[in-house]
């Protein structure tokens, strides 16, 4: 099938590739001309493991193109997804400025009938906002269907889950429409369901809300553990074994962060309000992942006493191993707020630390976690990398000047770390860590 992508960010990028590797002819459009002309000269916008090899292999093979012309990428398609960006605007709703604008430019140059697919990320009412906008300008005798499908995809494994997502949703207006969605996705063989367009934009929401709900659950149990003396990673080993709650998204820790859950659990609460059906519930995941980083921070007071001129080593930047990016990165709020106290930094992380130069300049960039380490009174782990999994800890402790590791994705073995005779603070871990 001949495919249009518009919007080149980590959702369009991924798709465009995914959708050329299973035979289709795919044209990537964007009006940020730097970006397209990066990616015909085959570099990445952003790290994600495996995209390079997958858009150099399909853009050889002459199925993958990149264009600025959007306009042309839409008159040369049956199927346009959008896959622009969805900022949060001022008080939490939604800016759909750049969906409409790719709606607008639908309108304006479609000449056949078309299937417009919205993946990006948007409250519910969004499908019927982009077909009305469609239709008042398109010619009258072309026919068009908004369909949405929305994006389950994870930073770090984006090319895996959107190879082998554990479900496709296809939100369709009719049977003929979720059937050509249908024969596109066949050859993923995954379970499909088709719904509503508006349950399909649902779908999305409370699937991202639910889990940022299970974060916070967490780590609430996690702060009363801290209270009580427990240790919530043998709770959640506990909890966890019940098949109705599942392991999974129960790990405590500084936070989350993301393109995703900060911005869609406020998106959600904001449509819910707006529909009189306020989901009050989320009011208290956000405000207690907004205090989670801050946490650790009085956690180091509290070891250390005053911040003010403290040295501590930050490994790990990235919102979460296997990516670079670093919005509403838990690392970048516990920076700054060390920072504040008159703290100084010593950072390294494998991949963000470039883009993270543009936000903190003023902090210092190490080579590894060990020159990070060096003369700092305390290490704080704020990003699960494997690198830092398997740190050894004699090194670290020579390398330090203080003794304490504030271990904020609780990967370590508290004893283990002891041994070594460092003090260890962790999250949720016991009341004996003071
Ligand atoms: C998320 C959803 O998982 C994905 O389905 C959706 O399409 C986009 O949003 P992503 O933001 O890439 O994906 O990362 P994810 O792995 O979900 O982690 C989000 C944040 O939650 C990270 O900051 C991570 O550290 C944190 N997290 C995750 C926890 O703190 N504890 C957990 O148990 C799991």
């Amino acid at each position: 099938m001949n495919i249009a992508v518009i919007g080149v960010g980590y959702v369009g990028l991924v798709t465009g590739a995914v959708f050329a590797d299973l035979g289709n002819i795919v044209i990537c459009a964007d009006s940020d001309t730097a970006k397209i002309e990066m990616l015909r000269n085959l570099e990445m916008p952003f790290y994600e493991p495996g995209l390079e090899d997958i858009v150099t292999s399909n853009v050889a093979e002459n199925r993958l193109t990149f264009s600025d012309d959007t306009a042309d990428a839409v008159r040369r398609s049956e199927i346009v997804f959008i896959a622009v960006g969805t900022p949060a605007g001022e008080s939490g709703e939604t800016d759909l400025s750049q969906i409409e604008a790719a709606a607008e430019v639908i309108a304006r140059n479609i000449n056949d009938y078309k299937i417009v697919v919205n993946k990006s990320t948007v409250p519910v009412g969004t499908g019927d906002l982009v077909k009305n906008i469609i239709d008042r300008t398109k010619p009258r005798h072309i026919e068009v269907d908004v369909v949405s499908n929305p994006e389950f995809l994870s930073e770090g494994t984006a090319i895996q889950d959107a190879l082998s997502p554990n479900r496709i949703v296809i939100g369709a207006p009719n049977k003929r429409v979720a059937m050509k969605l249908i024969e596109l996705y066949s050859m993923l063989e995954k379970p499909m369901i088709i719904t509503s367009v508006r349950s399909a934009e649902i779908i999305k929401y409370a699937s991202n809300a639910f889990l940022a709900t299970k974060i916070s659950f967490i780590n609430s149990i996690a702060n009363l553990c801290e209270a009580v003396g427990a240790d919530v990673e043998e709770v959640v080993r506990g909890v966890g074994l019940d098949e109705r709650i599942g392991p999974r998204f129960l790990r405590a820790g500084v936070g989350y962060g993301g393109s995703c859950f900060p911005k869609d659990t406020e998106s959600l609460l904001h449509v819910s309000r707006k529909y009189g059906e306020e989901i009050a519930i989320l009011k208290d995941v956000i405000e207690l992942n907004r205090r989670q980083p801050l946490r650790l921070v009085k956690k180091a007071e509290k070891a250390l006493g005053t911040l003010d001129g403290k040295t501590f080593a930050v490994l790990g930047l990235a919102f979460k191993p296997g990516t670079d990016d670093l919005r509403d990165s838990s690392a970048i709020a516990i920076i700054r707020s060390l920072l504040s106290h008159g703290a100084s930094i010593r950072a390294y992380d494998p991949m963000a630390m470039e883009k993270c130069k543009k936000h903190l300049p003023s902090i210092t960039y190490c080579e590894n976690e060990y020159e990070a380490a060096t003369g700092v009174d305390g290490v704080m782990v704020l990003t699960e990398w494997n690198k830092f999994k398997q740190i050894n800890f004699a090194r670290l402790k020579d390398a330090m000047s203080g003794d304490c590791v504030f271990d904020g994705r609780n990967i370590y073995n508290p004893e283990v770390v002891r041994n070594s005779g460092l003090r260890y603070f962790g999250i949720g871990r016991g009341t004996d860590t003071f």
